[in-house]
């Protein structure tokens, strides 16, 4: 299971070697000067992630949208907001990205649409409406009204009285979200229809939100409370969410999801976004890898930065792979904190080197790749619905997704208006022109490591054997036929030793600390703090 993903008979499809690089579009580029990004700005950006390296960019929503949750609630799935610009825009963005080797991932939200699309305006106008059973419609109870204890995941109850009809509406997010009735056949032909809409357009895969939550239990029991909940954290984790999510059904679904992208040539990927256990996690390849490609491994996310830590989750997720299941890892997005803020600096650029040596697809958080920091968005600028709503308790989304910063210009090269969040108050020394410019930044050794996984088959495709190492050194190597490579990363912030394997010699192809590059090392090694390096072995 270790070699090639997809077995000696095919190649591998694309997205086993890709790099995939996440845009938010409302903070990527701005070019008709509203302060809001836009499609056009993202193909004026095409030279940057051509020369970046990265295969492929997933772009968050850029559909019709009265921006309840900026995109999240969808009121056309088949057509492109104006505030982001035109279907003839995302067409011309199709084929520049193409020309430019760059591969595009959509952003599918299936799981609910917006209060204002047309499928919810018809179902809640009367109960016998044809579409009334498209969404998830229920009954008061007696005793306090509300249908269960299910409880949204931005707070508050998950349901919505509508007193014109006298029931209510189940939402998993705002009540401007309502969920979809994935039980009905007519939603999921309707949905696959969308998915075509985009398929047919040239799209290269998609990237489906919340994927786990598509069907709920049929008998909508109430969820049991979470008994190590503590004060202080969101609501949603008052309750165990047993019933309303991970229900054994969905994996039907997500099979029918993906016999529609595999109808198309290309090695259309489906990505699916799921925060889960790892034993459930990997569920969702389906039982013959039948869901989706690549179930999102978030556990950098949420890890501890302790190296017996980290080695310990990789063994785990590497064992849990079902046979030909090809891993992924992330390590940033639009819904959680920045990884240099949470790690600093100096481990950001460990963090690169791990993302980028690891077993499996990686996916990059724009902006990360230079560092950027969650910035402070407080009072009149909050645009977070989640924050709103939940306060002060430190959920606030906006930190993470504040304007790309280009260059030193006034609005960072993002927009010449007021941008739609604050920038950074460090934008005119932590830019991409700033540090394209600079051999030691976070950005080129971004940049070389990038390239190093696609000249190394080793690093890409080959096998992840874990190296025995102490304190704060995670060590691995990597293997390609007789291609060996060692990965070594100082997770502290003090100088260790470390020793290779007995015999084993080599030099250093890509290093956090310049004066490491080229270096030949063998035996003890004394790592330097927030050190790493990855060394060849073998002949080349
Ligand atoms: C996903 C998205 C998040 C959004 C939520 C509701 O978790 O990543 O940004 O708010 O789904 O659609």
């Amino acid at each position: 299971m270790n070699d090639e993903a997809a077995g000696a008979d095919r190649p591998a499809p694309w997205w086993v070697r890709g790099i995939v690089y996440q845009i938010y579009p409302r903070s990527f580029q701005d070019t008709n000067g509203d302060g809001v990004g836009d499609l056009a700005g993202i193909i004026r950006r095409l030279p940057y992630l051509q020369w970046l390296g990265i295969d492929a960019i997933w772009i968050s929503p850029f559909y019709p949208s009265p921006m309840a949750d900026f995109g999240y609630d969808v009121a056309d799935y088949c057509d492109v907001d104006p505030i982001f610009g035109t279907l003839a825009d995302f067409d011309r963005l199709v084929a520049a990205a193409h020309e430019a080797g760059i591969r595009i991932i959509l952003d599918f939200v299936p799981n609910h649409t917006s209060n204002q699309h047309p499928w919810f305006l018809e179902s809640r106008s009367s109960r016998d409406n044809p579409k009334r059973d498209w969404y998830v419609w229920k009954d008061p109870r007696p005793d306090d009204g509300v249908p269960n204890n299910w409880i949204s995941n931005f707070g508050g109850s998950a349901w919505t009285f509508d007193a014109a009809t006298g029931q209510y509406y189940y939402h998993a997010f705002l009540k401007e979200q309502p969920d979809l009735n994935w039980r009905n056949p007519a939603v999921r032909a309707a949905m696959h229809d969308a998915l075509r809409f985009w398929l047919d357009r040239g799209v290269d895969g998609f990237r489906v939100d919340v994927i786990w939550h598509l069907i709920k239990d049929g008998e909508f029991r109430d969820n049991p409370v979470n008994p190590g909940y503590e004060m202080g954290r969101a609501e949603i984790e008052r309750l165990l969410q047993v019933y309303s999510c991970d229900q054994p059904e969905i994996h039907q679904v997500i099979a029918e999801l993906r016999a529609v992208l595999d109808a198309y040539d290309g090695d259309r990927v489906l990505i699916g976004e799921i925060y889960l256990p790892l034993e459930r996690l990997v569920a969702y390849y389906g039982e013959n890898l039948e869901g989706a490609h690549l179930p999102f491994n978030f556990q950098l996310l949420q890890a501890a930065w302790d190296a017996r830590h980290i080695r310990a989750l990789i063994a785990e997720y590497e064992a849990a792979l079902p046979d030909g299941g090809w891993p992924n890892w992330v390590l940033g997005n639009h819904d959680r904190p920045r990884i240099a803020g949470r790690l600093g600096p100096a481990q950001a650029k460990i963090a690169a080197m791990l993302l980028l040596t690891l077993r499996g697809t990686p996916t990059l958080y724009y902006g990360d790749e230079i560092g950027m920091e969650p910035v402070p968005v407080t009072g009149a600028d909050i645009r977070d619905p989640w924050e709103l709503n939940e306060p002060d308790l430190g959920l606030g989304r906006d930190p993470s997704r504040t304007p790309m910063q280009w260059d030193r210009s006034p609005g960072a090269g993002f927009t010449e208006a007021k941008p739609w969040l604050p920038l950074a108050r460090d934008w005119q020394d932590r830019n991409v022109e700033v540090a394209m410019n600079d051999p030691d930044s976070l950005l080129s050794l971004y940049r070389r490591l990038i390239a190093l996984r696609r000249e190394e088959e080793a690093l890409s495709v080959g096998a992840y054997l874990e190296l025995a190492a102490e304190g704060d050194i995670l060590a691995y190597q990597r293997t390609y036929g007789d291609h060996v490579l060692v990965v070594v990363l100082n997770l502290g912030h003090h100088a260790m030793p470390f020793d290779l394997p007995p015999g084993l010699a080599g030099e250093v192809i890509a290093a956090t600390h310049g004066a490491r590059d080229g270096a030949r090392l063998t035996g003890r090694v004394e790592v330097a703090p927030d050190e790493g390096f990855v060394l060849r072995t073998a002949p080349h």
